[in-house]
This record gives structure tokens, C-alpha cells and sequence, in this order.
């Protein structure tokens, strides 16, 4: 980022002490019947740290991207987002959360983490990359590449739900 108040944007692999600031920004950025729950994420860090990457502005934690690995092109288990199934070598890594506190938007913090989550897909050997998003963010996903899969079966949070893919390989 070339910012305008000379701040220094990082992007990393998740470490166990990012949790509190994980936690925070997926509270503040999802409603209460969507945001993953402390112990997911904790679980996710433990995981796959290789596929949960933050972004530290100035040292502090404002965002983050993370995911599950799976072999199963059925990415609406519920489960899955409490890494169960999860399977570090599977050919799909399945972004479950793209967030970036409020004040911190449009700045291209999301971009970054995006790039840089292709890329880290990439090394790990990985086919694809699968999400699922809401409505208005169909373009937002496919303004990276991203094709529409079609309308997902997931209601998580009384939502509609769409699938979004991106090959690799
Ligand atoms: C969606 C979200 C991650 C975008 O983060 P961001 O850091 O503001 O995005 P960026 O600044 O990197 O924007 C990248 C591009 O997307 C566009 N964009 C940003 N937010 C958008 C939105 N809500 N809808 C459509 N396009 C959007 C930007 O204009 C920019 O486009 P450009 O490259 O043509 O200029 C952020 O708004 C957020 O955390 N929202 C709440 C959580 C959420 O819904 N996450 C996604 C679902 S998993």
C-alpha cells in the first residue's frame, strides 16, 4: 500500500497470538448469526495456518482471510467451518472469511490479502479456491477472477448464499 500517512501494511501467516484481534474483527465485521464463533477460529489457526493470513497495519491486525482445506466439492457443511473434514492435502482451499474492519476499507487491504492468498494457494499445490458469498459481493469476487458456481444450499445465518470459484491449475 502506498499510503498517504506513510503507514507500512504487512501481510502474514496467522500466529496463535492474532486470535483477540481475529476475533474482534470478524465480531465487527459479521452479525452475530454469521461470524465465526472464537473457538472456530482458534481452531482454524491451528489447523491451517497456511491458509489464514492477516494483514498488520502499523503492528495492528486489521483484517484477515482464512480457509479449510477439502477434497469434496461440497463446501455447505456447516462443520467444515469448525475444520471438520478439513484436509490439509485436499485440491479445493475453501475461503470461509474475508474481513477487514470498517474504518480500514477501501483501501485495498482486501486486494492484498487476496493476491497474496492466490498466490500462497498456488505454492501449496492447490486446484482450486471456493467461497461462498452474498449477493452483492458476486461482483466484488469476480472482479478477481472468481466465476459464479450457482446459487449455494447453505442458509447459514437465514442468508442466501452463492458459490464462487477460481481454478489454478
Ligand atoms: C468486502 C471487504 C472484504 C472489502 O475490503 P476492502 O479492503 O474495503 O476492499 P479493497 O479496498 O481491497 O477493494 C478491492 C476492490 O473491490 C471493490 N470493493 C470493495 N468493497 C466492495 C463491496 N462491498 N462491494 C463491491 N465492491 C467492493 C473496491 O472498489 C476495489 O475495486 P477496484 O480495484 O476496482 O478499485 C470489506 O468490505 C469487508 O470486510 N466487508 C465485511 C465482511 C464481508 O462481507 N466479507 C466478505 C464475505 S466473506
Amino acid at each position: 500500500m502506498s499510503g498517504r500517512d506513510e503507514q507500512v501494511l504487512v501481510i502474514r501467516n496467522v500466529e496463535q497470538r492474532d486470535l483477540d484481534a481475529c476475533f474482534e474483527t470478524e465480531s465487527r465485521c459479521f452479525l452475530p448469526s454469521e461470524a465465526a464463533s472464537r473457538e472456530n477460529i482458534a481452531r482454524r489457526i491451528e489447523l491451517f495456518p497456511e491458509g489464514f493470513l492477516v494483514a498488520e497495519l502499523d503492528g495492528r491486525v486489521v483484517a484477515h482471510v482464512n480457509s479449510g482445506s477439502t477434497g469434496k466439492d461440497d463446501i455447505t457443511d456447516e462443520a467444515f467451518k469448525a475444520m471438520v473434514g478439513h484436509d490439509s492435502g485436499g485440491a479445493n482451499i475453501v475461503i470461509f472469511c474475508l474481513a477487514v474492519l470498517p474504518e480500514f476499507r477501501r483501501r485495498g487491504i482486501a486486494r492484498r490479502l487476496l493476491l497474496r492468498f492466490f498466490e500462497e494457494s498456488k505454492e501449496l499445490g492447490k486446484r482450486r479456491i471456493m467461497l461462498l458469498c452474498k449477493t452483492d459481493l458476486i461482483p466484488f469476487y469476480r472482479n478477481f477472477g472468481y466465476a459464479y458456481a450457482g446459487e449455494s444450499a447453505s442458509t447459514h445465518g437465514g442468508f442466501t448464499w452463492h458459490e464462487m470459484v477460481l481454478a489454478l491449475a
